[in-house]
């Protein structure tokens, strides 16, 4: 770790989990595993080449609607506000809503030691006067922020639609201790995917260039690099589909042949054709969104989107 980045986790704890939650998933009559672990190093690269993508229009909607509307999106926040960003990754964004915003404090929060390293370096160039912290750890944990100690307005900024890798339930949960953090007088900014078009949304996630594959697959490889499996990743296929009924994409992996894998001292067998599920992205309409964050201790005071209406930032307040 470096100094402007703190991880209150120790190496060996880490390694645990991580097993423990993989031997977890494998075991499930469903076989998953949790999306967090995309993000390792080469995870993290993946995913911002992810965001560079012609069909991923998620990042260009959500920097395009916070471009056209940060003048309405910083007097929400309000200006010399404490700003904590939740699964911050490159902090492209966030560049943008400092320029607007101008906090007294900001702090990054990602599970992604190395994303979290350059972006905190590259905007501590950009903002030398702005107090600017990086902790590494696991947003739907508790954390102890620093920052939000004293009595200045406290607003979570939740770009990205990480929210839509959570369930509805996980997502309620979240939104309520996010709404402890903040106090009464706090605030959220949340980029929400909508729905749409199917076919929108496939091509999204199956891009041509095979980069969002490299994504999932890395799943595996690093599952063999820091848990000793054994996983042959030219078995396995990316799998990416709208499940409609329940308004979310599903990524997955595919078995491409009955296999066993052995990871530590646990085997498993997988059937030709079994699949890991290893990402959920849910997708909202305006109201279903209002109707989560309300769940979740919030009103929806505003809402900003892009010129297509594809992607929603939501001002949220204590309710
Ligand atoms: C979908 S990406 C969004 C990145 C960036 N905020 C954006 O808008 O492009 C999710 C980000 O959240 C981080 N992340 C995922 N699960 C996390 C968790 N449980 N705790 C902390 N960070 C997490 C990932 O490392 C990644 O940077």
């Amino acid at each position: 770790m470096s100094p402007e980045v703190a991880d209150s986790r120790s190496e060996l704890d880490l390694i645990d989990s991580f097993l423990q939650d993989v031997v977890a998933g494998l075991s499930l009559p469903q076989k998953a595993l949790p999306p967090k672990y995309f993000y390792d190093a080469p995870g993290s690269k993946l995913f911002e080449k992810i965001c560079r993508l012609p069909e991923y229009y998620l990042t260009r909607a959500e920097l395009s609607l916070t471009r056209k509307n940060l003048s309405s999106i910083a007097r929400f926040a309000g200006k010399g506000c404490d700003l904590l960003e939740y699964g911050s990754g490159e902090s492209v964004k966030t560049r943008l809503l400092l320029r607007g915003v101008r906090p007294s404090a900001y702090v990054a929060v990602d599970i992604s030691p190395a994303a979290l390293l350059g972006a905190v370096r590259k905007l501590s160039r950009a903002f030398p006067k702005l107090s600017i912290t990086g902790l590494a750890g696991d947003f739907s944990r508790p954390l102890k922020i620093p920052a939000f100690e004293g009595r200045r307005r406290r607003v979570v900024y939740f770009p990205g639609s990480t929210i839509g890798n959570l369930s509805p339930q996980e997502a309620q949960a979240f939104l309520r201790m996010t709404r402890g953090q903040v106090g009464p007088r706090g605030a959220m900014l949340v980029g929400v995917d909508l729905k749409k078009d199917a076919t929108v949304l496939h091509a999204a996630y199956n891009d041509s260039r095979g980069v969002t594959a490299a994504f999932n697959l890395n799943l595996l490889a690093r599952i063999n690099r820091e848990l000793g499996g054994d996983f042959d990743l030219r078995a396995w296929r990316h799998y990416a589909f709208y499940n409609a009924p329940l308004g979310r994409i599903e990524m997955h992996l595919v078995s491409l042949k009955k296999q066993v894998v052995d990871i530590a001292l646990h085997r498993f067998t997988l059937a030709a054709g079994e699949t890991i599920h290893t990402e959920n992205s849910y997708k909202y309409s305006m109201e279903e969104f209002r109707a989560l964050a309300a769940l979740g201790g919030f009103a929806a005071r505003k809402v900003w989107t892009d010129r297509k209406g594809l992607f929603a930032l939501f001002g949220l307040e204590a309710a």
